[in-house]
């Protein structure tokens, strides 16, 4: 059996540090080599500072720990890349374009890299967002995530590098704080319940948009990178769908547990990132290639959310 080393890029962000826990426990802690611009002492193991716009220390880094296999999430997010467009796109291709070259040419033979829902923009069916969408984005953040999702398949097709992608929804967790995107609402207003303050939201109450637990998105990325090669059809990014719901809908399943909770809405420039994305996903093409099945819906979701951020917000105050 080949001995996997993994290295994972923005492992600080929200999803980088629940998804180097999970690699750590699939590979072993010795193999995983968590890298961020700053540290998080959230958990053990390898971590380095790493910048990954600068190509020789990323070469640097996999011939150190040998790297088989690179999960690139590094990035600006949708609602802060707008502030800063062209840096936001400087960031976001060359990190994936270091990532994709330094992988050809080293032993990294698997690369992971994170899409979005950001892909779509107008000229989409909204209900249920078809996998071969007209993809039109209305962000720079979307606009990096197109282009990259069509670098990795040129990667695939002319190098034969195993690049895989998802187009993840919103991603919820209690373990870590989302920034600078357009769905953060959905996880600060479980914080906010927590507590027990009122919530501003900066989406109208009608907002529907696809949502995923990060359990679940975490699971997916997982089980995509396990899949055997000649399952993966689809060398762009895969659709991938959780759940999906509008901030009314979120307040009310918060309200179950917590029937005082008051939200108000206040709605500023993301309304219009929110309007040009899927209400709902079709990702019928993950579930045929490689089994995807979510297990959280709302409730569910609301339920451990708030479980466990009461346990935090208790040990914090205690
Ligand atoms: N959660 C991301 C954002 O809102 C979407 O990929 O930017």
């Amino acid at each position: 059996m080949t001995t996997e080393n993994i290295l994972i890029t923005g492992a600080s962000g929200q999803l980088g540090a629940v998804l180097t826990k999970a690699l750590q426990e699939k590979f072993g802690v010795d193999h995983v080599v968590a890298s961020d611009l700053r540290s998080n002492k959230d958990y053990e193991g390898i971590f380095e500072i790493l910048d990954v716009k600068d190509i020789e220390a990323l070469k640097a880094m996999v011939a150190k720990y040998k790297i088989t296999q690179i999960y690139h999430l590094a990035a600006i997010l949708s609602a802060k890349g707008e502030e800063f467009p062209l840096m936001t796109w400087d960031i976001n291709m060359s990190t994936f374009f270091n990532v994709l070259e330094v992988s050809r040419l080293s032993n990294v033979k698997k690369v992971f890299f994170p899409s979005s829902i950001a892909v779509f923009g107008n000229n989409i069916e909204r209900v249920n967002t078809p996998q071969d969408s007209n993809l039109s984005p209305s962000t720079v953040y979307g606009i990096s995530k197109v282009a990259g999702e069509n670098w990795a398949n040129y990667y695939y097709k002319k190098y034969n590098l195993d690049v895989r992608s998802l187009r993840y929804p919103g991603v919820i967790g209690y373990q870590s704080l989302p920034g600078g995107g357009t769905t953060d609402y959905a996880v600060d207003i479980y914080h906010k319940a927590v507590k027990q303050e009122p919530f501003e939201c900066f989406l109208k109450a009608s907002t529907t948009l696809p949502m995923i637990y990060i359990e679940d998105a975490v699971r997916a990325t997982l089980e995509l990178m396990d899949a055997p090669a000649e399952n993966i059809s689809v060398r762009t990014s895969y659709n991938l769908s959780g759940m999906s719901f509008s901030p009314e809908e979120v307040a009310a399943s918060i309200k179950k547990i917590y029937p005082k909770f008051e939200v108000s809405y206040s709605p500023d420039f993301r309304q219009d990132i929110a309007d040009s994305w899927p209400m709902s996903i079709d990702d019928a093409q993950a579930k045929e290639d490689w089994g995807w099945k979510p297990q959280y819906d709302l409730d569910a979701m609301s339920k451990v959310m708030i479980d466990n951020l009461k346990a935090y917000y208790n040990s914090v105050i205690a």
